[in-house]
Formats: structure tokens, C-alpha cells, sequence
């Protein structure tokens, strides 16, 4: 702390009023309002000084760390946190935060819309009637797959996961299974949802939506083998990150008919390429990864991860604290 006695930091993205004043009364902040995306070589050189930062989609390495020796957190806006190096930040003493809880519900609800965009095929007939496609006696070209009473398989059961495990059990009376690292017994009681193997999800299930996070263990889990093991009937979501999937074997199994459709809010390059394949695919959805993109949740974060920084400085433990 120097100067007002408040602890500097650097806040990379604009914020909403409320959380602003927040900073400012807890700390000597600096705040980027654009226009546009923060520059990487602005928010190198904002950082020098900075004992605490609140970035989203940065990665925080060494490039970052070496240039800000006085930092003491970095508060991630957003629940996944795969862009932290936790190994060098630990060794640097640097801690991480991110923002559970606030955006479970938002995810979840995108979640459900891209497995029923992508059954009842949403975006392709819209396309196909304000083409001026729509003639009487269409019929079983526009049918879909019915998604009430099938059976969902849910990779990766944290709190989205048991959000949307809510609804499909009780708004699409969907039988749900569960693959995780650790079993949930209070979710099994409480949602009806069963444990299964990873195969066993794959192979019995009539749509896979995947909500892991990316870690070394998940990274490429959907791949070919992966793929060639889910109904041909079947249908996949991604709302996690693209790099859990390797996107060749998706784009394979989408073409060649290893699966029905896919959903996708998250690519393995993002924004995705426009020569990328999937962009091409009738049966397959595609998001700009804006899976907690409502104005209210991205407050929420947004606050929550000001109160974690603001936490961290003031030696208390904000709950926060990205997991090992
Ligand atoms: C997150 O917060 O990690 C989500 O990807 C936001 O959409």
C-alpha cells in the first residue's frame, strides 16, 4: 500500500457503476473503459505497479507475472480459470479468484437452449423460412428429435451442471446421467441423476453436454474414440471450453454421421475461424461463447470478482480461491 493507503490495482475491462464505486472506496484502481478490447501491451504496462488485478481472457504466465512484481491476486471474471498458470502463480505467491455461484443459472439455461436449438434444429429452419423456403407438404425434411424423455449425460456435474440437471429432469422429464470426478450423492438424491462411467455416458446417452473444466485431465476428452461412442442419433453440447473437444474429430463425426448435431458456444480457437468447418454445418449450432453474456450475471461477476481482489488484499479469505 502507498500513496492514499490503498492497495493499487488495475481492472481490465469496464465495469458497472455500483462495482466501480466499490473499488474505489477499497482500493487506488485503475479501470480500462475502452473502446474495445484492453491491448495486450496496455495491460502489460498498466500492471507494474499493481498489487491486485481483475482481468477476464488474459492468460496470467510469466509474460504477465514478470511485469507486475508487486502483485498479490489476480481476480478472473469468469467461472473458468484456465487461463491461469496456478503452478508459476503459486510460486510467485500471487493468488487466484474466480467468480462460482453467480452465473450457474445463465449457463445452464444457454445450455438447455443449444440442445433444443440443435434437435428441433432452430437456426437452420429460421434460416430455411426467411429464405423464403417454406412450401406445404415439407414434412419429414424439418422433423427433429424429441428432447422430453430422453435421456441426457452431463460431463462434469459442479453447480451448472446440477442447473441443468434440474431442468431436464423436471421441465423435460429427462432421465439424466452424471459423469464426475468425484460421485454427488446429495445431487443424486436430490435431482433423480445416476452416476456413469465415462463410456457408459457416452454410449447411453441422447444428448452429451459437456460442462468440465479444462485441466490437463479433460483437455481432448471429446475425441474420436469419444465421438465414435455416442448414438448416431445423439446429440453434443459444448458450453465448457473448445479445448476439451479436439474439433477435427467433432468436425468428422458431424459430417460423416457419427452423430446427429452438436451445439457449440465454445471452439478450440476462439472467436472461431471463418474457414473453420463447423461454421459450414447445417446440424451444427454455433454461439460466440456467450454462455454467461446477460447484463445482470456479468454485473454479478463482475462484483463478486471486485469483492475477491478486495478480499485477498485485505488478508481475508474471499471463497473465492480458484481450486488446485
Ligand atoms: C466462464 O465464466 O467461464 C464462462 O465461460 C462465461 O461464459
Amino acid at each position: 500500500m502507498e500513496g492514499n493507503g490503498l492497495p493499487k490495482v488495475f481492472v481490465a475491462q469496464p465495469v458497472p457503476g455500483e462495482v466501480e464505486a466499490y473499488l474505489k472506496e477499497h482500493c487506488d484502481c485503475r479501470i480500462w473503459r475502452g473502446p474495445g478490447r484492453l491491448p495486450l501491451d496496455t495491460l502489460f504496462s498498466e500492471v507494474g505497479e499493481m498489487e491486485g488485478v481483475m482481468l477476464s481472457g488474459f492468460k496470467v504466465n510469466g509474460e504477465l507475472l514478470d511485469r507486475s512484481p508487486k502483485l498479490r491476486v489476480v481476480s478472473d471474471v469468469s467461472v473458468g480459470y484456465n487461463n491461469f498458470d496456478l503452478e508459476l502463480m503459486r510460486a510467485r505467491g500471487v493468488a487466484g479468484t474466480h467468480t462460482p455461484g453467480v452465473l450457474d443459472d445463465t449457463v445452464a439455461d444457454l445450455a438447455m437452449g443449444l440442445l433444443l436449438a440443435a434437435a428441433r434444429r432452430i437456426p437452420e429452419l429460421d434460416r430455411y423460412v426467411k429464405d423464403g423456403n417454406w412450401q406445404r407438404g415439407d414434412n419429414e425434411a424439418l422433423f427433429g428429435k424429441d428432447v422430453h424423455h430422453a435421456t441426457l449425460g452431463i460431463l462434469g456435474m459442479g453447480r451448472i451442471g446440477e442447473a441443468l440437471a434440474k431442468r431436464a429432469r423436471f421441465g423435460f422429464d429427462m432421465e439424466v446421467l452424471y459423469h464426475n470426478r468425484h460421485r454427488k450423492p446429495e445431487a443424486e438424491m436430490a435431482l433423480g441423476v445416476r452416476y456413469a462411467g465415462f463410456e457408459e455416458l457416452l454410449s447411453g446417452s441422447d444428448y452429451v453436454v459437456l460442462l468440465a473444466p479444462l485441466t490437463p485431465a479433460t483437455r481432448g476428452m471429446m475425441d474420436e474414440e469419444a465421438f465414435r461412442r455416442m448414438k448416431p442419433d445423439a446429440v453434443f453440447v459444448n458450453v465448457s471450453r473448445g479445448e476439451t473437444v479436439r474439433e477435427e474429430a467433432l468436425v468428422r463425426a458431424l459430417s460423416e454421421g457419427w452423430i446427429r448435431g452438436a451445439g457449440l458456444d465454445v471452439y478450440e480457437k476462439e472467436p472461431v475461424p471463418r474457414e473453420s468447418p463447423l461454421l459450414g454445418m447445417a446440424n451444427c449450432v454455433t454461439l460466440p461463447h456467450i454462455g454467461s453474456a446477460v447484463a445482470q450475471t456479468r454485473a454479478d461477476m463482475a462484483m463478486l470478482a471486485a469483492r475477491s481482489m478486495v478480499a485477498v488484499l485485505e488478508g481475508r479469505d474471499p471463497g473465492t480461491i480458484v481450486p488446485e
